[in-house]
């Protein structure tokens, strides 16, 4: 019990210490498999999706609510971030000849409907006017984000502005119709350079679902593949990282950011590249990304095992084949919202395993509807967490029933990772493994209030830890101990896009 005493005196100090410095806690950092915020608790992320990069290039959903109210609905469930997409489109705009407004921008791409939606925009969200641009919105979302407590993930996810994606869609890969290459760099620099203001950006993802670009054979099988993805993702990180070197920088993968099995295990890339972590100067800014799917899914245990090669490997510190030891967050999935997506494998899986391998993930989509998504106007998204006018959940019973419990899973890390500052080190071949898991406890917290200033634990019980397996926090989270899980990779993935 002296151990334990120990630790919740450790627990509370953190919290008080943590207390004085005013959120944001940025910027952030990793170590090892950890993102750590600025106070050295660990952040794992736990958020949504909040589409900005469709043909109107505003982010969704504002002709039916005001900015403050869907804030509040995703801070309501606790999540701690969103994951913000915005085209390319946009700012090559703005270098050619500056942002458009939102009402041009409602009336070029919604026709006769541009009218009513741009007014119902200005009615809920007044602060807006005929002057406010598509940037302005963006501003004005990572605003009302900072004063609710809700950190900001920018995603690149298309060039040209439209529903993404398709292996035809012209924006698949560095070279493709639409995706010029230094017009993404010079977009995603724009982007990091305008959010260093925003004081609560705290990552990006360099490219959404990078994919074979079908429609250019010669590009196809020229360029497609982890040469060019190696040096066309290392240059972009630079940039990113020289313009704004406080902001984590995403890796995603290919296949629709299904696969990244080559990097946690330093594998060849061809031409004579690896991934190699310690290679880059800002080592400690690296985090890989996942998308996954697979919602026809009926074996939870070889869809984690698949998962586990893809590239949550890279969190298994005991597995002295990764190499390359980085924090993984699954920033797309998403499924029906209705009680079969609910209750299927696919969901009932990811609700266990992310939690309890404390890997971040951001759910695809709290938009309840898009203003025009692949040209039908007033699109109803069945995936949305939000109803078709963005007014309530769509599926109350799973959003509270699963999600939150996910996300407050997730959001008790820091409580329970945080006394054991031994286990976030790593060195940087990531082959160190937990052997002190014998003198590990369990911690149960319950967070009852987390506010920017105050976070006040309820209760907090310990346990003796497995002598084999370190358990840490709510969620039951256990790090690999390498004989229950096994890679086994799919190679022939189902369809990957979002529906
Ligand atoms: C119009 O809105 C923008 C931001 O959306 C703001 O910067 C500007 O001050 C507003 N203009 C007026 C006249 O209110
Ligand atoms: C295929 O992509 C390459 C590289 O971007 C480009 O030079 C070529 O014109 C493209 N071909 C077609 C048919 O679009
Ligand atoms: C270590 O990781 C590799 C790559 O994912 C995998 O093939 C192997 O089975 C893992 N080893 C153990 C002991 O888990
Ligand atoms: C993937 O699924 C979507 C929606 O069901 C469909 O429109 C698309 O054609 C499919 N793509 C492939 C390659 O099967």
């Amino acid at each position: 019990m002296r151990f334990s005493t120990i630790l919740l005196a450790f627990i509370e100090a953190t919290f008080l210490l943590s207390g004085v410095v005013s959120w944001p806690h940025v910027p952030l950092k990793t170590s090892g498999r950890w993102i750590q915020d600025s106070t050295g608790n660990v952040l794992t992320y736990a958020g949504v999706n909040w589409p900005g990069a469709a043909d109107t290039m505003i982010p969704e959903g504002l002709q039916y609510q005001s900015i403050e109210t869907i804030v509040g609905m995703i801070k309501s469930l606790g999540m701690n971030v969103i994951r913000l997409t915005f085209a390319i489109e946009m700012i090559d705009d703005i270098y050619n000849g500056g942002d458009v407004t939102l009402e041009t921008s409602f009336n070029n791409v919604l026709g006769s409907s541009g009218a009513s939606v741009y007014n119902d925009v200005l009615s809920n969200n007044p602060s807006f006017n005929s002057s406010t641009t598509r940037l302005q919105v963006f501003d004005a979302i990572a605003k009302e984000c900072l004063k609710q407590g809700i950190y900001v993930h920018l995603d690149n996810h298309i060039s040209k502005a439209m529903w993404c994606c398709s292996e035809t869609d012209g924006n698949a890969w560095f070279g493709d119709t639409y995706f010029n290459v230094g017009n993404w760099k010079r977009g995603l620099e724009y982007m990091v350079t305008r959010g260093a203001s925003w004081g609560n950006l705290i990552s990006i993802g360099m490219r959404n679902e990078l994919r074979t670009p079908a429609d250019n054979s010669t590009l196809e099988a020229d360029s497609y593949g982890w040469k060019d993805w190696y040096s066309n993702m290392v240059a972009a990180a630079d940039i990113i990282n020289a313009a704004n070197p406080d902001i984590l920088i995403f890796f995603s993968g290919l296949n629709y950011d299904t696969d990244d099995s080559p990097l946690p295990l330093a594998s060849s890339l061809g031409g004579g590249e690896v991934f190699d972590k310690s290679s880059f100067a800002y080592k400690d800014k690296i985090v890989l990304e996942l998308h996954n799917y697979e919602t026809g899914t009926s074996d939870c245990s070889s869809f984690q095992q698949e998962l586990y090669g893809y590239g949550f490997d890279a969190l298994d510190r005991a597995n002295t084949s990764i190499k390359n030891i980085l924090p993984v967050v699954m920033t797309e999935w998403g499924f029906e919202q209705d009680s079969s997506g609910y209750s299927s494998t696919y969901v009932t899986c990811l609700a266990s395993y992310l939690p309890s391998h404390h890997a971040g993930w951001m759910i695809w989509v709290i938009a309840g509807s898009y203003y025009i998504r692949s040209g039908t106007l007033d699109y109803d998204e069945t995936w949305g967490l939000l109803s078709h006018d963005w007014s309530d959940w769509r599926y109350s019973s799973g959003v509270t029933g699963v999600l939150q419990p996910m996300i407050s899973s997730c959001l008790a890390t820091a409580t329970s990772v945080a006394p054991s500052t031994s286990a976030l080190a790593s060195t940087s071949t990531g082959t160190r493994a937990l052997t002190t898991a014998s003198t590990f406890a369990t911690v149960t917290t319950s967070i009852v209030s987390t506010s920017r200033s105050t976070t006040s634990v309820a209760s907090s019980t310990t346990s003796a830890a497995s002598t084999t397996v370190a358990q840490w926090g709510q969620c039951g989270g256990r790090e690999w101990t390498g004989s229950t899980i096994v890679s086994q990779r799919k190679e022939n993935p189902t369809n990957y896009s979002k529906h």
